[in-house]
């Protein structure tokens, strides 16, 4: 665990945790990264410049407009050389500002320059941390893909018990090497991810479809390259620009979907359904555009369930699929990963507010085969797809020392 030849960026936000960041600085310089420090005003009447220019052997940014600073009118320069940004502690007021994309001072023009992972560490009193905007601003930069760590429970600096202290300098530590150098942990791995909606059509003007966006598949290919792996992306109608490095197969309906992905499967060794496939396509397409204000009964048949026949025709590989449920999630979605025969299911409640279809974050409970069940928490979809990906790393390296259940 190194951080050699690292040129990070530590701003201190003015908490009382404030003083904690001496250690994480001492952590970081110790473990051979170059570190540049940057404080707030308000920082400065927690902790004074010459205690992190003393450590970390470098000038302290202050002042945008120092005339005294060298960097004072770097900080572009300066945001787009450093391989990543942390901010430990960080206030609502900074939280705020870095959603909003104000840059008053050093350390939010920073922000706004960055170009290397940005993480956040938050510290403040629990009541402000639940409070609705601070939320609302986390969601925003969680989607934005900047990494904002949960603060942790405890006694806070004013007296009373409750989620808000900054988190360990481990914990951060961890997460820093964790933005920096991302596993590549797939690359013998070929992964084959389905995403969005199909459409099923009813005449040559109207089909039926449902609401998926396709993000949440579109990050679990773009985690699977950043990881290594050769991706093939199989996606219904979408707005969203494939990641770049896929290989992209464009489709409507469900049985062009399961025609793409039984076509593929072969050289899978891991395959995602994230797709929304509908579940029933018009029995007898009208060939014209159909017309009149009259009743109209329209005959639905099943589509293929594609990912029961996927689980029956894999040729080893690792089969994930997803669950879209409304109540009795966990059930629902143990019966789901039975039925079909798979070795993974990634359940979400899609009734919650801000989960699920569309949306930029997402809350799923993991349930393997196996018996294992494991709760991800409300984070963005980007996030989700790593801790999935994570997950199925695992989950095969422990296979191989299980029994498989009849
Ligand atoms: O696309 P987003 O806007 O980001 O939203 C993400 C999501 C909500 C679509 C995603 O997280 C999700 O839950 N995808 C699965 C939705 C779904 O169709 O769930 P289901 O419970 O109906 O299907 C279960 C599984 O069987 C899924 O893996 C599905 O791809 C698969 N299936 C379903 C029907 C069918 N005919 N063939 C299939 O392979």
């Amino acid at each position: 665990m190194s951080l050699a030849r690292r040129e990070l960026i530590l701003g201190v936000t003015g908490s009382i945790a404030a003083y904690k960041a001496v250690y994480l600085l001492r952590e970081l310089t110790a473990l051979g990264a170059e570190v540049t420090v940057c404080l707030t005003d308000h920082a400065r009447a927690f902790v004074g410049p010459l205690t992190f220019r003393t450590l970390s052997g470098r000038p302290v940014l202050t002042d945008l407009f120092d005339p005294q600073s060298p960097d004072a009118v770097e900080h572009v320069g300066l945001a787009e050389r450093a391989h990543a940004i942390l901010v430990a502690p960080a206030t609502a007021n900074l939280l705020a500002k870095a959603a909003h994309g104000i840059a008053d001072d050093f350390l939010t023009t920073l922000l706004l320059a960055a170009r290397s992972p940005v993480l956040i560490a938050p510290a403040m009193d629990g009541g402000m941390w639940e409070h609705p905007a601070v939320a609302a601003n986390v969601a925003t930069l969680r989607a934005r893909g900047i990494v904002v760590l949960e603060p942790e429970a405890g006694v806070l600096a004013s007296g009373l018990s409750g989620k808000g202290r900054l988190p360990e300098v481990e914990r951060i530590v961890e997460a820093l090497l964790g933005a920096l150098s991302p596993a590549r942990d797939l690359e013998s791995d070929h992964v084959l991810v389905t995403a969005g909606p199909t459409r099923e059509p009813i005449d040559p003007v109207r089909y039926i479809s449902n609401r998926s966006s396709g993000k949440m598949g579109y990050r679990l290919a773009a985690a699977a390259l950043r990881r290594g792996a050769r991706v093939t992306l199989v996606s219904g109608p979408t707005a969203l620009t494939p990641p770049a490095g896929a290989v992209f197969v464009p489709v409507q309906t469900a049985e062009e979907m399961r025609e793409a992905v039984l076509h593929h499967l072969a050289q899978a060794t891991i395959v995602i359904k994230a797709a929304a496939v509908g579940d029933y396509r018009v029995r007898q397409v009208a060939p014209d555009k159909i017309k009149g204000k009259r009743d109209l009964v329209l005959e639905l048949t099943p589509t293929p369930d594609i990912l029961a026949e996927v689980a029956a025709r894999r040729a080893g590989a690792f089969v994930v699929g997803f669950a879209a449920e409304t109540r009795d999630v966990a059930a629902h979605a143990r019966a789901k990963l039975e039925h079909k025969g798979i070795d993974l299911l990634v359940a979400n409640d899609v009734s919650q507010q801000g989960i699920g279809f569309e949306a930029e974050e997402n809350e799923v409970l993991l349930l393997d085969r196996w018996g294992g069940t494991r709760a991800l928490p409300r984070m963005s979809k980007a996030a989700v797809a790593d801790a999935i990906l994570g997950h199925i790393v695992a989950l095969r390296a422990s296979a191989t020392h299980k029994t498989t259940p009849a």
